[in-house]
């Protein structure tokens, strides 16, 4: 620990292991994805010196080009995109980008010629001759649609089969699948030429810092878990608000929407992690097992009760702070008379033991008011009786609040006496700031998950029953709202989203928190 400024600063602890010697296949190699974030990361695990000597990484892509060409790619690229770097590249670490970018090959082909998996099983053939291994990461940063026909290919060509002197692991980005069926069915593509262990399924949010953190707030504090349950949390209310609109992503999102693109996955995540039971150890499929029966809980809505429960809202035009947005419609690659939601607001329950009775809001909308992730946990009122005859009058609840981002830290609301000779009330804040105790390292949140899948550890990744899991919770909405059937309550760009989304948690007798200020 060193002082900074009067505050303690523990230093980042330097006790992970060097990852075994692997071949990383990056399919999509000159896509948006590998340069903004996986060569970051890797450059970020470079710097922490946790790749092995004998680590590489081949991209492949349709692009005829040859592997110094792509080196001069991914050098006059990468390093402006390298987070904390942006503005100073001159800042990067020059060694440790060297160091990655020489182990950098590449291997140009179509995804769905078989061509192109003789090529890359030369190329293991050949790294296994000189390096002694034949470890392989296939790393899928590509549109979905290419997904089952690349796994297909390397499944024909004998690469996933694993040996002695080689792990074969596959890592698939979301989104995994547009509903229930079509997830399963690419489950089932994916799982005829490998098994479970060998599938590393993407959430990013689940290599937020602060997520991971909530299972250190929950099972390392003795605290916490004896009230985390029906008896004294009143309800929990999930946000994640984005000041961003679809931007570049027009196709992608006007076919996908608020509820396809975060919810099953991102905002099951979160809540998962706020509601699951203890697992028996940190081992990967403990933990899954636990996350999957917590979606598994979630009460499975009728269409009508979906919609009942449910708002979605469609951003118009507006100004967020001072940038002047149009309406989504007006987006490019956006129809005109679309119905795809930009904002979506849920009310969940979890029909278990533990939560039973207790609400879970759901929120979470583009070219809002205000960037911001959080779940805030509301605790049941105490009894007002001893202040009935005092100015304070009805008790404000206590609220613990997660800042998953940014701003990373947590809150603790509670009531105090404000001074004076009357017996007066007032809520304050006690506030965790990450940034007060811990040295944050530039990071993408993809080194921890890209490092996990080096060293075999699936714990932060998606297994195919939390998939499953999480498309069956929002189906009956998905189906109930196909075909552009059910409301989409305009909002402005700018605002907190639309105020039927108030009115839901209003008929509860709740209110959002409100976005803009901490806690
Ligand atoms: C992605 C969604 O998975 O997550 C995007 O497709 C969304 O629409 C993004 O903006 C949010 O992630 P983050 O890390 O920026 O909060």
């Amino acid at each position: 620990m060193t002082a900074v400024g009067g505050t303690l600063v523990a230093e980042r602890s330097g006790e992970a292991d060097i990852a075994p010697p692997a071949t990383m296949f990056i399919f999509g190699a000159s896509g948006d994805l590998t340069k903004r974030l996986l060569m970051p990361a890797l450059y970020n695990l470079a710097v922490e010196k946790l790749l092995n000597a004998h680590f590489s990484v081949v991209g492949v892509d349709h692009i005829a080009r040859s592997e110094q060409d792509y080196r001069d790619y991914l050098d006059s690229t990468v390093p402006g995109l390298i987070a904390g770097h942006s503005n100073a590249p001159e800042k990067i670490d020059s060694a440790a980008w060297s160091w990655l970018v020489e182990r950098c090959g590449y291997v140009s082909g179509d995804f769905e010629d078989e061509d192109t998996y003789r090529r890359l099983a030369d190329r293991i053939a050949a790294i296994a001759a000189a390096d002694g291994h034949a470890n392989a990461v296939f790393y899928l940063a590509v549109a979905p649609r290419f997904f089952g026909p690349v796994v297909d290919h390397l499944g024909k060509a004998g690469l996933l089969k694993e040996t002695p002197d080689g792990f074969r692991r596959i890592v698939i980005e979301k989104p995994f699948g547009t509903d229930l069926t079509s997830a399963q069915a690419l489950d089932a593509a994916l799982l005829r030429d490998t098994t479970e262990k060998q599938i590393y399924r993407i959430d990013h949010f689940l290599g937020k810092e602060t997520v991971q953190n909530v299972m250190a707030l929950r099972f390392g504090n003795g605290i916490f878990e004896p009230i985390w349950n029906r008896e004294y949390i009143d309800h929990v209310q999930i946000t994640a608000a984005e000041t961003v609109t679809v931007e570049a992503r027009g196709r992608f999102y006007d076919a996908t929407g608020a509820l396809r693109d975060m919810v099953p996955n991102h905002m099951f995540q979160l809540l998962s992690m706020v509601a699951m039971e203890p697992p028996n150890s940190f081992d990967a499929d403990a933990v899954r097992t636990e996350k999957a029966k917590v979606v598994e809980a979630i009460r499975r809505y009728s269409p009508e009760e979906a919609l009942k429960w449910s708002v979605r809202g469609q951003y118009r035009a507006g100004d967020i702070d001072g940038r002047v947005v149009s309406d989504f419609t007006s987006e490019p690659d956006v129809s005109p008379d679309s119905t795809t939601e930009t904002y979506v607001a849920l009310k969940y329950m979890i029909d278990n033991w533990r939560w039973s009775g207790v609400p879970f809001y759901i929120r979470t909308g583009k070219a809002l008011s205000v960037r911001r992730t959080e779940i805030a946990i509301q605790f049941k009122r105490a009894p007002s009786v001893l202040f009935r005859d005092t100015p304070t009058g009805t008790l404000e609840p206590n609220l613990l609040v997660i800042h998953v981002q940014p701003d990373e830290g947590i809150s603790l609301r509670f009531a105090a006496k404000v001074p004076g000779r009357k017996v007066k009330l007032s809520k304050v804040d006690m506030d965790f700031r990450y940034s007060d105790y811990f040295r944050a390292e530039p990071s993408t949140g993809y080194e921890t998950l890209i490092y996990d899948c080096l060293i075999g550890d699936a714990t932060l990744f998606q297994r195919a029953d939390n998939i499953e899991a999480g498309w069956a919770a929002v189906q009956s909405l998905i189906d109930a709202t196909a075909g552009g059937h059910g409301d989409i309550h305009p909002y402005a760009a700018g605002s907190s989203g639309p105020e039927a989304a108030d009115e839901l948690i209003g008929r509860d007798g709740f209110s959002w928190l409100p976005l803009r200020g901490r806690i």
